[in-house]
């Protein structure tokens, strides 16, 4: 999703930005910008595709000037182009700015404002702050830019400056924005991985906070322009572990990181078999759990319904952050929301998050970028430690996520005073190195990528706690190789989906040990039948699965409330291969984003 960058300091602004810029590639855009000023010149650039495609080192040469700008851009409003890229200038090409959000009231301000002689050249909603600020602006810019905020109706992370003033002016509501401070330099970014190569002092501003930044000082004001003051935090982790160290593409790096992250998400949160979590809810009063979440943190939240319901016998709801925040859900105090993301920023998850919070509902967060929006929001939660998911597509995030659910489902059955099971907490200290079992496998399941990459469709068949993981090694593959691919309950195929089965699709079965492994076996059958083509993960050595698989992928034993981890592995396997194979951009995959930011 849209990238900010910002720089206002000593050295020259132009390579500091498009470093910058590259460190936001992974969000996913599809048009990018810069800007720098210098001595009241401005200089812009901006087009469609990526980077490297609009920025030529010889038109930056002679490109002086320490204070710039910078955006990626993934189109909401108007189509990837050279016009509609931001950065975006006012009439007089004085005041630039670059904004992340989506402005609600867009239309009705244009108007207004074409009425008043302002020319649009873009069909952007942002193309609106530019206008607005000049409009206000008589020599003071955070005095035009907090007027101008005061008319918006929507969410923005805004950075803004003036050809003529040595400052920029930035300010954020429900778009993450972040000032990296240094040493006579200032940062301005969307996330911290482009400010990390230079600082790792940072201030995560907050909704309505305007800040007006020079070189070496700051000052942050809210919208009654008030001062007021924020914490400068300190990020933890460096710059290597954002770089892809040897891998091919990021989201292999994170595939392989996997075991590591495990046991990051585990470090001292299970004790002489105790799970130790600070997690604020009260025990007793606690009916239901509601998991709200996107995409694949969705996935892991129904795994998560049942790892919850099956060792704390409390009931669970998993529902689509997008839809939750619509439906006037029923929840109240004895409910304990759950909203579990990656990035911490999506629009829908945080949208569901303010819903729940009016509704008295605690909330428990399963994040992983530390500081993020609803890191800060939740009434308390559980970080994955997973460190940068840099690949667009989640890997170590979503086993990560599972792993934290399985941690709160034990605590809640130990708060309930029961005890828990002693070789689940084996099998979990013994899991970082069965996946590694696993990822040893990444050249035979290349081998089955290379015999499957110019299938158009694909099935992913699981049952029960597998079901989920069925879904997710399906949007997988669609997401980064552009096959189509579903995932079903295994039973449920025989109600629609069997009649695409022929000898031209592959149907991937998850057939682990557990107490569905024979009901699954009858549904490979039916797909043998049928002249399916199977591919199927098991742990087992099993006469039946050998005589009806074309292909199997052989993973380590492990108790059911743990195959989900383990068998995600040999999906994200295949689903990298085959992307790879296709030579396509993995870590880029079209149309998508990191972080969703717009509902
Ligand atoms: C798919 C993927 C997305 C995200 C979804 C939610 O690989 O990464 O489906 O899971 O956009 O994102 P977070 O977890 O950041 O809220």
């Amino acid at each position: 999703m849209c990238g900010i960058f910002g720089y206002i300091g000593e050295k020259e602004a132009a390579s500091i930005l498009v470093k910058g810029l590259k460190r936001l590639e992974y969000r996913g855009y599809d048009s990018a910008g810069i800007c720098v000023l210098n001595k009241n010149e401005v200089f812009l650039i901006k087009g469609k595709g990526s980077i490297n495609d609009i920025y030529h080192p010889e038109n930056f040469q002679d490109i002086k000037g320490t204070i710039g700008i910078a955006h990626t851009r993934w189109a909401t409003h108007g189509a990837p182009n050279e016009v509609n890229a931001h950065p975006h200038a006012d009439c007089k090409k004085e005041i630039i700015i670059i904004h992340n959000g989506i402005i609600e009231n867009y239309s009705a301000l244009r108007k207004i404002l074409e009425k008043e002689d302002h020319k649009f050249l873009s069909e952007t909603d942002s193309e609106i702050f530019a206008h607005l600020i000049e409009k206000f602006y008589s020599g003071n810019l955070e005095g035009a830019v907090s007027k101008a905020l005061k008319l918006i109706e929507g969410t923005f992370g805004l950075v803004v400056i003036h050809k003529n003033n040595e400052e920029i002016v930035v300010a954020k509501r429900s778009s993450p924005l972040i000032l990296g401070i240094g040493e006579n330099e200032i940062f301005i970014a969307s996330d911290a991985a482009p400010i990390m190569d230079y600082t790792n002092k940072v201030i995560y501003l907050e909704d309505d906070d305007i800040a007006t930044i020079k070189k070496s000082s700051y000052s942050i004001k809210n919208l009654k322009e008030e001062e007021i003051t924020r914490d400068v935090h300190e990020i933890k982790w460096n710059i290597d572990q954002i770089e892809k160290k040897g891998f091919k593409h990021f989201m292999l790096k994170e595939i392989f990181e996997q075991p590591e992250a495990l046991e990051n998400v585990l470090r001292g949160r299970i004790k002489e078999d105790l799970v130790k979590l600070t997690v604020d809810f009260d025990i007793n009063k606690l009916n239901r759990v509601v998991i709200t979440a996107c995409g694949t943190s969705w996935h892991s939240a129904l795994i998560g319904k049942h790892l919850i319901e099956k060792i704390s016998k409390i009931p669970v709801e998993v529902d689509y952050a997008s839809e939750f925040r619509y439906r006037n859900s029923l929840v109240n105090e004895n409910d304990l929301m759950i909203v579990v993301s990656q990035s911490g920023e999506t629009a829908d998850t945080l949208a569901a998050l303010k819903e729940a919070k009016s509704k008295n509902v605690k909330v428990l967060g399963i994040v992983n970028v530390v500081g993020s929006t609803i890191s800060r929001m939740v009434d308390s939660g559980i970080y994955l430690h997973a460190g940068p998911e840099i690949g667009v597509a989640s890997t170590k995030a979503f086993t990560s996520q599972v792993m934290a659910l399985l941690l709160f489902a034990l605590f809640i059955r130990q708060k309930k005073g029961l005890s828990l099971d002693k070789n689940l907490l084996e099998e979990i200290s013994s899991l970082p190195k069965k996946l590694i079992e696993v990822l040893n496998k990444s050249e035979e399941i290349k081998e089955i990528a290379e015999i499957f990459k110019s299938s158009t469709n694909f099935l992913y068949l699981g049952r029960g706690i597998n079901f989920p993981v069925a879904l997710e090694g399906a949007l997988k593959l669609k997401e980064i190789s552009y096959i189509h691919a579903e995932g079903y309950p295994a039973a449920e195929m025989k109600h629609g989906p069997i009649a695409l089965i022929d000898e031209n699709m592959p149907v991937v079965f998850l057939a682990t040990n557990g107490t569905v492994f024979e009901k699954v076996l009858s549904n490979i059958e039916e797909v043998r039948a049928r002249g399916g083509r199977i591919i199927t993960i098991t742990d087992r050595d099993d006469s039946n699965i050998k005589r009806l698989s074309d292909y199997i992928i052989k993973v380590p034993a492990t108790m059911e409330e743990l195959s989900p981890i383990i068998n995600s592995i040999p999906l994200q396997l295949l689903a990298y291969h085959i992307a790879d194979l296709k030579g396509l951009d993995v870590d880029r995959p079209r149309n998508l984003a990191k972080s969703v930011t717009v509902e």
